[in-house]
């Protein structure tokens, strides 16, 4: 199972279906609680673990991964101590980036609630001690992503408002890597580019995957009567847009919380 706040953990499932294309997903969506971004700590923390908790329950899955940078950088401990299967996190790839920087400067894009976290300070300091780290915001990318996967325009000056945040501050002129650090912002990773094309993106699904590929090694997949399934906390009827971008990762089913 997979969830997210609404449509960015696509980004992670798609490196995961690349993997492992016999496994049957049911994606969760919370888009009754979109954005996470803007919210606490404590309603990050309260929300997240009982939703669940309840989605544990109805669908039984062997694995949940949580594919949302804001829900893991807050609450995965709470999500762990609560459900009793293996649980995936996804938190953003400050290690990968720090190996991949020439200069030392690196940008992490993420959600208000994300580059607050202490929990990112702690990645810093364990992979990168000696590198800058700049940090950025930018919850408008978490619309971009969700109105680009209904199939609508984007200004493309969200982007570049987006990268400038990063490229504007102290150092960020020798800036050459940047962590996509909400799960929403590899579904607009093409446009960011556009906006600073010297700049190389780095993400966790990859590191993700493999991960899962590693727990289930030794798994047989079973047809599954709820493969395919898309959940979402709010209304069915507002995911009609969402419908082509779905099927195109096998999510033909759609289900309310
Ligand atoms: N996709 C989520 C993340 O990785 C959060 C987007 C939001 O709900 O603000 O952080």
């Amino acid at each position: 199972m997979f969830f997210d706040s609404g449509i960015g953990g696509l980004s992670v499932l798609k490196a995961v279906q690349a993997a492992l294309p016999n496994a049957p997903i049911v994606f969760a969506a919370d888009y009754a609680g979109l954005p996470y971004g803007t919210k606490t700590e404590a309603e990050i923390s309260a929300r997240v673990p009982a939703l669940l908790g309840r989605l544990v329950e109805r669908y039984r899955p062997r694995l949940v991964t949580i594919a949302c940078n804001t829900a893991c950088t807050i609450a995965l401990v709470h999500v762990r101590a609560a459900l009793d299967v293996p649980v995936v996190g996804t938190v953003p790839a400050i290690k990968p980036a720090a190996e991949a920087t020439q200069s030392g400067v690196i940008g992490l894009l993420g959600t208000d609630a994300t580059v607050r976290q202490t929990y990112v300070d702690k990645l810093h300091k364990d992979h990168a001690p000696n590198m800058k780290l700049l940090r950025h915001a930018a919850p408008e990318l978490v619309s971009a992503a969700e109105v680009k996967m209904r199939g609508e325009q984007v200004d493309p000056a969200v982007y570049v408002r987006a990268m400038a945040g990063l490229m504007e501050q102290p150092d960020g002129a020798r800036l050459d890597v940047v962590v996509l650090g909400c799960t929403h912002f590899p579904l607009v990773e093409d446009e960011l580019r556009a906006a600073a094309p010297h700049v190389t993106f780095v993400d966790g699904a990859a590191g993700i995957a493999r991960r899962i590929n590693h727990l289930t090694m030794d798994h047989t997949w079973p047809v599954d009567p709820e493969e395919g399934t898309f959940v979402t906390t709010g209304p069915a009827a507002a995911l009609n847009t969402l419908l082509p971008a779905l099927s195109g990762f096998g999510l033909t089913r759609i289900s309310s919380l």
